[in-house]
């Protein structure tokens, strides 16, 4: 699975309690398809047996800098590595690291290393807050290495809460998903994402809506977000978790969305508008809840058109932006799709059918057609959400190069 197929990462373990959540990460970064060399300090296996992490990554564990048939280890792995993480690095670690010492395998390796870095501390709060710590860390960040920031929340037992535990397998892995891609075109470029159904009220507890999910659209954020973009998300309502790395604003209504795109649009280089904002919404909204047998109620709903989000957003956009739409259809697909490509001045709009079996809304696959500006047309088969979003940044990233 991109970004990991294939991919050499060194994975160090050193001895704090967190280590345990690092068998989750080894494992999870194998099933993507990485090659993970595992490297144990002394203390790490205290706390976790290097046979778990050969279990799991299915390959063999590294831990003693002496030792026959050892010699150069150390420089070996480092090298043959695409991307160096130390998760959790205790504070002895960090001070080891922020010194230059090499007096175990992963200090020295670290040493040897020329790959991208992603230190990952966790320790007692008082441990992080340490003033000797602090500057640890300003000067590891000042070295290039990419310190992320614990979390705050319940530590070892009896510690209580503060800033200093590790964060979840999936959080770190998504970190390092973004380190291995950052490179790509995307990176350091602002990207607006839109996800999800907007709700337009009829009354103070009924709305218009549709059965958008949202996850087409966090994949998307997700997956720019990994490429080391600058990514803002505004969510309607959305139907699964939104990963907290992403900054999010959340709305209601199409007028709110409108409002969030406008304000965000001036600064933004590529706007890919993945929400599905309702068409119609009730003229006047009722007050109070509607009541059933009231003689006031006729039971029909008047409808207007709500703002449409994209055509207002063709004289406010930034120079040079890129603009991708999508549309989705019962019937005429592509002759729908492509009025809206140039109605609305996109430079790209995927095309996705309502009603064909594993596409559209709600499900974990879609199957595209992508048409872009100037005729291209190119049918995508049916794959993950997760996987379309790449091909879909692929796309942008090509248009990009192209211009
Ligand atoms: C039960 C226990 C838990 C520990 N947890 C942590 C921790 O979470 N973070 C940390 O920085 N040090 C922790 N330590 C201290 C480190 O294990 C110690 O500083 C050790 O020298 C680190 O060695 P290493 O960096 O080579 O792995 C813990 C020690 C013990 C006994």
């Amino acid at each position: 699975m991109r970004p990991f197929e294939g991919r050499r990462i060194l994975l160090g373990i050193t001895g704090g309690i967190a280590s345990y959540k690092s068998v989750m990460v080894a494992r999870l970064l194998a099933q993507a398809g990485a090659e993970v060399d595992v490297v144990m300090t002394r203390a790490a296996q205290e706390f976790v047996g290097a046979i778990t992490f050969e279990a799991v990554t299915g390959r063999r564990v590294y831990s003693e800098i002496f030792g026959s048939g050892n010699a150069l280890d150390h420089i070996k792995i480092a090298r043959e590595a695409s991307l160096f993480v130390v998760a959790p690095a205790t504070a002895d670690f960090l001070a080891r690291a922020a010194h230059g010492l090499a007096d175990d395998l992963l200090s020295a390796a670290l040493l040897a290393n020329t790959s991208p870095v992603l230190l990952v501390p966790a320790m007692n709060d008082r441990m992080w807050s340490n003033a000797q710590t602090r500057q640890n860390v300003s000067h590891l960040e000042q070295l290039g290495y990419d310190v992320v920031e614990p979390e705050e929340g319940p530590l070892a037992v009896g510690e209580g809460e503060g800033p200093g535990r590790m964060p979840e397998p999936e959080a770190i892995v998504a970190r390092i998903a973004r380190s291995l891609e950052r490179k790509g075109k995307l990176a350091s470029l602002r990207i607006l994402v839109t996800a999800g159904a907007t709700r337009e009220a009829i009354d103070p507890v009924r709305f218009i809506s549709n059965h958008s999910t949202g996850k087409m659209g966090i994949a998307i954020a997700l997956a720019a977000w990994r490429r080391g973009a600058a990514v803002t998300l505004i969510a309607g309502h959305v139907d699964v978790p939104i990963p907290g790395m992403l900054s999010t604003t959340r709305v209601g209504d199409v007028a709110q969305m409108r409002d969030a795109v406008a304000q965000n649009l001036p600064s933004t280089d590529v706007l890919i508008m993945a929400a599905a904002p309702a068409d119609f919404r009730p003229s006047s909204p009722a007050s109070q809840k509607m009541k059933k047998g009231k003689s006031s109620e006729s039971g029909a709903i008047q409808l207007t058109q709500t703002d449409d989000i994209l055509k207002s957003t063709i004289a406010n956009r930034k120079p040079g932006s890129v603009v991708v739409g999508f549309a989705l259809e019962t019937e005429n697909l592509l002759a729908n799709s492509s009025s809206k490509l140039d109605g609305k001045q996109l430079d790209m709009i995927i095309a996705n059918s309502a009603v064909e079996k594993g596409a559209g809304f709600g499900g974990d696959t879609n199957r595209v057609t992508i048409l872009s500006r100037g005729g291209g047309r190119e049918d995508i088969a049916l794959m993950s959400k997760t996987e379309l979003a790449d091909v879909i940044l692929d796309r942008i990233e090509a248009l990009i190069d192209g211009r």
